[in-house]
């Protein structure tokens, strides 16, 4: 049962699909302090789970979370906001029950941080708060997360070639590059299907333009790695160059489609290709603008896109920049002791995604003109639905391959999301599976984390293990930043391993998609805890590093440094999978914990009933599966 309450909602944030009425004199399970913060008084086993991308564990409880989306490149364990916002929360306790806080604004979410049996919900401006929130109930937590699901609509489905494995890499600079790259994944008879092209491929950081030099001619490019089963994935970036003469700037400028500042003036921020303006995505008619500009590439032959840098990601703004540089004048020619040189050096670091820059820009919309950082968590939805809308229009029997860094419950309608710019560490392993499930709650199923970890260098086991893991999650994308050693699957001298991961994974496709679309169908969750399948189990309900994947399979990766082995909870009796040097044996378990051996190469997981494989393929189009 869904019941709604209504507190003077800022705009309709575009996150639900269904008209609930609004309950009128129901008890709420919180209280509603007289300054605007809702309260939930938690006894000593409630556990807590939701809130999407997110640190920490599946149970969310002990740690404070601020739903702001976030161009944040360190995904460390004190930090409260990534790059998307979504504030569902399941309270599964002596009472159970979801809690959607519909609000675009920051809300911040304190699930026992301060009081360990506390858990308060405040939004940005308190005394009254401004959103829609929902709360259901049901009859277990798969079935709350299936209401919540059915109220927030469809999840996207990607084209079936999206399931293959994808190789990207910041600083793949020019043609050239990317067909070395094909090569060499044909060379090591490695499976793939998507290569994706970094800002390197466009004119000077420029939306929809490439560059002339070094991609001469992206559509025979296109059209060569199509013949040979690979896509081009390329990058749109939210922000477009300030540059009298460059088309979009020009057009945009003229029909005054970017954000405003105070003067009605274009608001002016740095992001890569130096001063930039922000389209207005909350203008329908700009996000249609906007969205069939991506027709530049799919006239070249492109079919899938990756939107990025839209929480927005602001570098600094004009106005900042300019005053930074009168701030810092004033230490010039001092003697500077700790503190004032620290001073000296934030002047800069300050700048970035500033809270004043977010509180200085305006939207137009059909709801009337508000303050950036009042809506602040749908600006990069907004674009996702922009490009999922206008390329439907434009190849209308397809879906596109879309996914976005920033997110707010309902662009999991129009796109995947991967989870942004994580490290090469082992905790990062952990922390994308611990994100999976939190993801699928709130309708993002088409998902993954950069394998090998973005920031920072890769190691030839890391990414062994990262793979292993990744070899289930729908978005399989090996990604890496500018100057980072290569972290390909064929970077590291042997190549047989990585094949037979690779393959692994092609293998188990027609499982992963059948299981992604029946969830997708379904309003269910292809990553669970293992809570969520085995209610009356004590111990399912606390292992935080095992996954339940589509309805037969669970996983247990090891993500650790130098394990060799480690301990898997069966909740029930199970077929151990094991796929070693490409050959899979199986062996039945008996319920309970175990030691498993897991050498590296070895991938392996447990299954409730005998599964299919695939036979081995090179992509996704000799693969029939629905
Ligand atoms: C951002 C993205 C990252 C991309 C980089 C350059 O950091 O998150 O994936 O490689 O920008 O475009």
């Amino acid at each position: 049962m869904i019941k709604r309450y209504s507190y003077d909602p800022v705009i309709g944030t575009g996150a639900t699909v269904r008209e609930i009425e609004i309950s009128v004199g129901e008890p709420l399970p919180f209280t509603l302090t007289d300054d605007g913060v809702f309260v939930y008084e938690m006894d000593g086993d409630t556990r807590v789970y939701g809130l999407g991308e997110t640190v920490r564990g599946m149970n969310k409880r002990g740690w404070i979370y601020e739903s702001f989306c976030s161009d944040e490149p360190f995904h460390t364990e004190d930090k409260r906001s990534l790059y998307g916002a979504h504030n569902f929360v399941l309270i599964d306790g002596e009472q159970r029950f979801g809690a959607f806080f519909d609000t675009p604004g920051r809300i911040t979410f304190d699930i026992g941080y301060t009081d360990s049996s506390v858990m308060t919900v405040t939004p940005d401006d308190t005394q009254s708060p401004r959103l829609e929130l929902y709360i259901i109930t049901g009859d277990s937590l798969r079935d709350i997360v299936r209401q919540f699901r059915s109220l927030i609509g469809r999840s996207y489905t990607p084209p079936k070639w999206a399931f293959g494995y994808g190789q990207s890499r910041w600083g793949y600079v020019n043609q050239e590059d990317i067909i070395r790259c094909a090569d060499s994944y044909r060379d090591a008879g490695i499976p793939i299907d998507m290569i994706y092209l970094d800002i390197d491929y466009m004119d000077s950081f420029k939306d929809f333009t490439v560059s002339p030099e070094r991609f001469p001619d992206l559509k025979g490019l296109a059209a060569e790695m199509k013949r040979r089963g690979i896509r081009l994935i390329p990058i749109i970036d939210a922000a477009v160059k300030r540059e009298e003469g460059f088309d979009v700037y020009d057009e945009g400028h003229e029909r005054g489609y970017f954000c405003k500042d105070k003067d009605g003036g274009d608001f002016v921020v740095g992001v890569w290709p130096g001063m930039s303006v922000l389209p207005d995505f909350f203008d329908p008619e700009v996000r249609r603008w906007f969205g069939m500009k991506y027709k530049t590439l799919t006239d070249m032959g492109i079919e899938g896109f990756w939107n990025d840098m839209n929480e927005p990601a602001l570098f600094y703004s004009e106005k900042g920049l300019d005053n930074a540089f009168k701030e810092i004048k004033d230490y010039e020619g001092k003697q500077l002791g700790a503190l004032n040189f620290f001073g000296a050096r934030d002047v800069f670091n300050r700048l970035a995604n500033s809270d004043s820059d977010y509180g200085s820009f305006y939207h137009s919309s059909p709801e009337g003109r508000f303050i950036h950082r009042d809506v602040h968590n749908l600006y990069g939805s907004l674009m996702t639905r922009s490009a999922y809308e206008a390329l439907k229009e434009l190849r209308p029997d397809t879906e596109p391959m879309l996914f976005s860094r920033a997110s707010y419950i309902g662009a999991h309608r129009y796109g995947g999301i991967w989870t942004g710019d994580n490290h090469s560490w082992w905790s990062h392993i952990l922390l994308s599976m611990q994100q999976m499930p939190a993801l699928n709650m709130c309708g993002f199923l088409f998902s993954g984390s950069d394998i090998g970890g973005f920031n920072g260098c890769c190691t030839r086991d890391l990414l062994i293990r990262w793979l292993s893991f990744a070899v289930f999650t729908p978005l399989m994308r090996n990604h890496a930043a500018a100057g980072t050693r290569s972290q390909e699957a064929f970077a590291f001298g042997d190549t047989e391993v990585f094949r037979h991961i690779i393959t692994l994974r092609y293998r188990l496709l027609p499982y992963i998609y059948s299981e992604f679309v029946k969830a997708v169908e379904s309003d269910d969750m292809y990553f669970r805890p293992l809570r969520f399948d085995y209610e009356d189990d004590e111990i399912a309900a606390t292992v935080e590093d095992q996954l339940m994947v589509g309805d037969a399979l669970m996983i247990a990766p090891v993500y650790t440094q130098n394990a060799v082995a480690r301990h898997v909870y069966l909740p029930e009796k199970m077929i151990q999978y094991r796929m070693s040097g490409g050959e899979i044996s199986t062996e039945e378990l008996n319920k309970g914990w175990h030691y498993i051996s897991v050498p590296l190469g070895d991938v392996v997981f447990f299954a409730k009933r005998e599964i299919t494989f695939a036979d081995p393929v090179m992509n996704t189009s000799e693969l029939a599966f629905n």
